[in-house]
């Protein structure tokens, strides 16, 4: 098994999964075009989000790690036109451009790009207490993924979903003395949900024209 067969894979079921999508097309063209990370979901996994947030009936969602929105397009598709979605991001210069990238997608209505560091822009979120979230996506600096999702459990209504992105790094996730401090995040993560009774959870590999990786999947009793 190689990458080469899984990305081979991946563009057969984005051929006949996912429709020709201009708007994001255009977004990842406009992210590389602003020397943005290609570190967005994969188009599979972005229709994955979208399906689960449309299967929960999502009204209200959360996301961190905003990048350049393409996550945030897929998202906020599966919300009613009365729904909202809140992204927060670290730097100006991606939250511009996903602004862009979202107000090209017809979606600026539904979403607001949160600009600072997420863990700030979280303990507003705590104070302003508006409508509890439903689905969570954790996306940003793995080294505090434990510290969004404390805030996230806090943040939802019971029944939400808390998705969070890049849990296997390549395999690395396994290994206890690994220097990554973005592994030894996702490992405190993961030992802090092995204990915690308010969740239940459950780990999908993934595959793809993104590597080796894979997401943990929460619902908050
Ligand atoms: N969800 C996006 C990808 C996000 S990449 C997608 O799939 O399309 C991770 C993002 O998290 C980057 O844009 C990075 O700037 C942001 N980030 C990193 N540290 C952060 C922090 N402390 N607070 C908020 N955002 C952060
Ligand atoms: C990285 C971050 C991501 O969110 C991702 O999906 C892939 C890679 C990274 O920081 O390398
Ligand atoms: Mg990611």
């Amino acid at each position: 098994m190689s990458e080469e067969l899984w990305a081979r894979i991946d563009h057969y079921f984005a051929r006949e999964l996912l429709a020709e999508d201009a708007v994001l097309n255009q977004a990842l063209a406009a992210n590389a075009a602003a020397g943005l990370p290609l570190i967005d979901v994969s188009p599979l996994q972005g229709k994955f989000l979208y399906l689960l947030a449309r299967l929960m009936g999502a009204r209200r969602i959360l996301e961190i790690g905003t990048l350049g929105g393409f996550s945030t397009i897929w998202l906020a598709r599966a919300l009613p036109v009365d729904g909202g979605l809140i992204s927060l991001e670290l730097e100006e210069k991606h939250a511009r451009v996903a602004r862009a990238n979202i107000t090209a997608a017809g979606l600026g209505d539904r979403v607001e790009v949160k600009v600072g560091p997420a863990l700030e822009s979280l303990v507003q979120l705590g104070l302003n207490r508006t409508h509890p979230f439903d689905l969570v996506f954790i996306d940003a600096d793995k080294v505090n993924t434990l510290a969004y999702f404390e805030h996230a459990v806090d943040l939802c209504r019971p029944g939400a979903v808390i998705v969070a992105d890049n849990v296997v790094r390549k395999g690395q996730i396994t290994e206890s003395n690994s220097e990554d401090i973005s592994v030894q995040g996702m490992r405190r993560f993961i030992e802090a949900l092995s204990k915690d009774l308010r969740v239940e959870a459950s780990a999908l590999q993934t595959v793809g024209v993104k590597g080796y990786d894979g997401f943990i999947i929460i619902r908050v009793r």
